[in-house]
């Protein structure tokens, strides 16, 4: 796909030719420092729901590359609260800047964005929808650390319902003969309409309750957050909360060379024992935000190739 002047609002939209150049592109970023690529751009960062990673990483990309940064942390400080429309942001804002970076808390927001924005929308996260910056650098990260894509078994555990960055990284991983295990409680199973996506692909998939039957079968388990904000009754957050645990004990059932990943933030669901084990990847999977989201700003605004 020609990606400049391209929203990045769905894994959906890119194709697996597409997804490996923007690892490669990713990667070249990484080997060779650009101080200077982005001289003269803006970039909007509009985030209406809380972020440390998303948000500041694609921040603090926009800076390293030479361009400057305008936006909000919160709505609250914005016109937004004295009404005024989403639409409405959108169109101040792509007069403001050359690329716009946007997290919020509705499905589908993104989409709406960017077909109003003559400036690229890129997706930092929408309600439970998707978050396909994340799994670019999911992806980077499982490339760096087991150095192929392909055939991968992935487990998936915690909150498959609506954790997005779930929803986008299995979207994402059909496209390599991934055999993927999703693990939760019942009530936060995986959407049936992302299985039944993944069974028209002829993607191999398994669901269960019970961590200790595939744990020993795994290359890379991805930890997610039980997520209490998205969650309409906090008494059925109560009964999921705490349900799996990755720790020391359960990973001497591990493969020795299983790797945990986790977008973060995280809460109880990986023991603080574990991140001195060579199992963990989480923290350089977050730090890999930066070469990922550098090349997304870059390819979007036409800056690079
Ligand atoms: N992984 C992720 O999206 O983290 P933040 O919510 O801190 O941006």
């Amino acid at each position: 796909m020609n990606f400049k002047g391209a929203h990045i609002i769905s894994v959906r939209d890119f194709g697996k030719e597409d997804l490996l150049y923007i690892l490669d592109c990713a990667a070249r970023m990484e080997e060779k420092p650009r101080p200077a690529l982005m001289t003269g751009l803006v970039m909007a960062s509009l985030f209406f729901e809380p972020s440390t990673r998303t948000r500041l990483s694609f921040e603090s990309a926009m800076r390293r590359l030479g361009g400057s940064v305008v936006g909000f942390s919160s709505p609250k400080a914005t016109s937004l609260a004295k009404g005024e429309s989403l639409k409405d942001t959108i169109r101040m804002v792509e007069a403001y800047s050359d690329v716009i970076v946007m997290r919020h808390p509705l499905d589908g927001s993104a989409r709406v964005a960017s077909e109003i924005s003559h400036v690229p929308v890129i997706n930092g996260g929408d309600g439970t929808n998707q978050h396909p910056t994340q799994t670019f650098l999911d992806l980077y990260t499982i490339r760096k650390c087991k150095g192929r894509l392909k055939g991968l078994k992935i487990g998936f555990v915690g909150d498959l319902k609506y954790g997005r960055t779930v929803h986008s990284l299995a979207e994402a991983l059909k496209h390599f003969d991934a055999e993927m295990h999703f693990i939760s409680l019942s009530q936060l199973r995986m959407p049936q309409t992302h299985l039944d996506d993944l069974a028209e692909h002829g993607v191999r998939y398994h669901e269960t309750s019970d961590i200790n039957e595939v744990i020993g079968l795994l290359d890379i388990i991805y930890v997610t957050r039980i997520q209490q904000e998205r969650f309409p009754d906090p008494v059925e957050y109560e009964k999921a909360k705490g349900a799996f645990v990755i720790d020391r004990e359960l990973l001497e059932k591990a493969k020795a060379d299983l790797k945990v990943m986790h977008p973060l933030p995280r809460r109880d669901e990986i023991a603080e024992e574990v991140d001195e084990t060579d199992h963990a990847v989480y923290f350089e999977q977050a730090h890999n935000g930066i070469p990922v989201r550098q090349a997304m700003l870059a390819l979007v605004t036409g800056m690079m190739e």
